[in-house]
């Protein structure tokens, strides 16, 4: 009787896992758990699942564009890197776009698309080969040198401030980002930069900082200051 109802239990809560993937296109969570699957699928060989992350209401042309698109991006992406040891960082939106920041052993790349309000893709794949990728690792190497011990792991914020969170105590804009890492904040442990770092390696490290915002990250320090909603310039279409 009582391993009857385990039974009963245990369908029960298989169905409800099946029903749930199989809405899934139309429940998403984020945006992250959309680039998580992108990545999976690309690593993949089931490519046509990626229709399951297009928005079902748009038209079969646009859908068979994106889907090419997809594969395009997945060959340029394989035939330059393994399949297994990509990760997603961040997704930024910015100028219509949405893009998906990846890394992999401690590198960056970018897979630019566009996503409607339900976090699903609406717009063709591209691969994006910017100087930005070669600018974050640099940032990366600088933010573990001389930043992490204050601003902890991504930003998630220690002694110093979490600097991933849309919140800022001196920041509303790209140039006051850049000047308080030059010149730091008075009286406070916050010394300035422009001392110990050439101009390209603060410039590196404000890029880094820009693309932390929004990272989902565990016991994170809670947000001080305002939020700024306007994102900072990253990416010049
Ligand atoms: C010794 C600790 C320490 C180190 C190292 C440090 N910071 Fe800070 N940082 C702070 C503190 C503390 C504040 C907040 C000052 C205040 O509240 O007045 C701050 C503030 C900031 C702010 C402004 C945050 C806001 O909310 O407006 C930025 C941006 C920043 N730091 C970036 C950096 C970067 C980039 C580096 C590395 C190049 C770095 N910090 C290294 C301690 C540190």
């Amino acid at each position: 009787m009582k391993t009857q109802k385990t039974h009963i239990a245990l369908m029960l809560f298989l169905l409800t896992i099946v029903s749930w993937q199989t809405t899934w296109a139309w429940q998403q969570k984020s945006l992250f758990e959309t680039g998580r699957r992108l990545i999976n699928i690309a690593a993949s060989n089931n490519t046509e699942e990626i229709l399951n992350l297009i928005d079902p209401k748009i038209d079969i042309d646009t859908k068979a564009s994106i889907l090419e698109s997809f594969i395009q991006v997945k060959e340029g992406l394989f035939n330059t890197i393994g399949k297994n040891n990509l990760e997603l960082f961040n997704v930024v939106k910015q100028n219509k776009f949405t893009y998906f920041i990846l890394t992999y052993n401690n590198k960056f790349l970018f897979i630019r698309s566009k996503t409607n309000d339900k976090n699903l893709i609406v717009g063709n794949f591209a691969l994006i080969d910017s100087k930005i990728t070669q600018q974050l690792e640099l940032g990366r190497k600088i933010y573990k040198m001389k930043c992490y011990s204050c601003h902890g792991k991504y930003g998630k914020g220690m002694i110093g401030p979490n600097l991933a969170d849309f919140h800022w105590k001196y920041v509303k804009s790209d140039e006051d980002l850049i000047n308080i890492i030059k010149n730091g904040k008075k009286g406070t442990v916050m010394i300035p930069y422009k001392s110990y770092l050439k101009p390209e390696e603060i410039e590196a490290v404000t890029m880094y900082i820009k693309v932390l915002q929004g990272k989902e990250l565990p016991n994170a320090k809670k947000p001080e200051g305002d939020e700024i909603k306007v994102p900072f310039v990253i990416f010049k279409n």
